[in-house]
């Protein structure tokens, strides 16, 4: 989903140094999603998988950079969270932007993750 950028509240991620292709879990504004970095660009999502709810911090990219679920291997595109495996599922992803070697998360504002 678009949001237009005054909807949107930039949260620092703390962690400024990223391992490549490792999916992690964050808490911002009381909310937990995950992130993982991935060429030279952070992406963010929700924490838990659509279909049945398994911890993405447990699954893993694919030789596309397609986020591979860890239960059922659904995979999905982290630009967009289409599900690229055809099960109609879609992730949501928040965007992100790098300012001052500084990764933010965007989040739409009134705390709505
Ligand atoms: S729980 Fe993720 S594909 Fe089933």
């Amino acid at each position: 989903m678009k949001y237009m950028e005054s909807e949107l509240e930039w949260l620092k991620v703390s962690d400024s140094i990223f391992d490549e292709n490792v999916i992690k879990n964050i808490k911002l504004n009381n909310n937990v999603i995950s992130i993982v970095f991935n060429n030279n660009r952070l992406y963010a999502f929700q924490s838990k998988c659509p279909h049945s709810g398994a911890k993405f911090s447990e699954g893993f990219l694919d030789k596309n950079n397609c986020l591979v679920c860890p239960l059922h291997k659904f995979k999905f595109k982290l630009t967009n969270g289409l599900n690229v495996t055809g099960e109609g599922y879609r992730l949501k992803v928040y965007p992100t932007k790098l300012e001052n070697s500084i990764w933010f998360v965007g989040i739409k504002k009134e705390n709505q993750i």
